[in-house]
């Protein structure tokens, strides 16, 4: 997971109310296939459990960050870990993959964050990754503008959701042989309600309230979208869209 402006982790919030990503994280890992011996970056390694499953698996494991107190987190667990923006990684042909589990959405610039993960794969390395892609969220996304809107409030999405197509363009743009690429819609349950998925991932759309509106806009969203997201047992679930990928760098590049 990634820091973005006006987006801030906290390793401890993230435990309680974001658990379920990485434990999702299951097929991106198996996409993944890591042996033994590995080197492996884990890009946007959040707090760090997926990294931690790659070094039980013998993997050699470096994960970055932007948030610098995810970093810490990951480095609690007794993983290797750094801060870096992931659209300016600065790494020379020394990974054997590049693995990304919901981080790269936050991260606009992704023709910067292609380039920088072919750099830092060896020739015939793999980028194995799973984010938003177009689509996500948007049953929450457009309720949360249809209400700044109605206040008069300025609207930025701060994501970066692609099609299929166009991510394997870019792909293939930078030299990437792409061997498997699928938008899979996965509705989510969510461990709370819609306010806490809101209060905890999107605070650069929350930002835009003034502090003292911002509770009962929260709480306003949360009866918009009951009716839509609420299930009959008791759970809410997020729309979320992934987009999972599969990326080799020629050997002979
Ligand atoms: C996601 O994992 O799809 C996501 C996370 C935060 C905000 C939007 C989407």
């Amino acid at each position: 997971m990634n820091v973005q402006k006006n987006q801030q982790w906290d390793p401890a919030s993230y435990d309680r109310h974001a658990r379920f990503v990485s434990d999702l994280g299951g097929p991106v890992l198996d996409l993944l296939d890591a042996a033994p011996r590995e080197r492996i970056l884990d890009l946007g390694c959040g707090d760090g459990s997926l990294t931690l499953k790659l070094v039980r698996m013998g993997c050699d494991v470096l994960g970055v960050d932007a948030s610098a107190a995810m970093v810490d987190g990951t480095r609690k667990l007794g993983v290797s870990a750094i801060v870096m923006d992931g659209q300016a990684l600065t790494f020379q042909g020394e990974f054997d993959a590049v693995f990304s589990n919901a981080a790269l959405h936050w991260m606009p610039d992704a023709d910067k964050v292609i380039a920088g993960v072919w750099n830092a794969l060896k020739p015939g390395g793999r980028f194995v990754a799973e984010f938003g892609g177009h689509g996500n969220v948007e049953t929450i996304v457009r309720a949360a503008e249809v209400a700044l809107q109605a206040r008069g409030l300025p609207i930025a999405r701060p994501w970066f959701f692609p099609t299929a197509k166009r991510y394997q363009s870019m792909l293939e743009n930078q030299g990437f042989q792409v061997t498997s690429i699928a938008l899979i819609p996965r509705p989510t349950p969510l461990p709370g309600d819609v306010g806490q998925w809101l209060t905890t991932f999107a605070q650069p759309f929350l930002r835009t309230v003034p502090e003292e509106h911002r509770e009962d806009f929260v709480a306003s969203l949360v009866e918009d979208l009951r009716p839509t997201l609420l299930g009959d047992d008791g759970l809410w679930r997020a729309d979320y869209v992934r987009l999972r990928c599969r990326a080799v760098r020629p050997a002979s590049t």
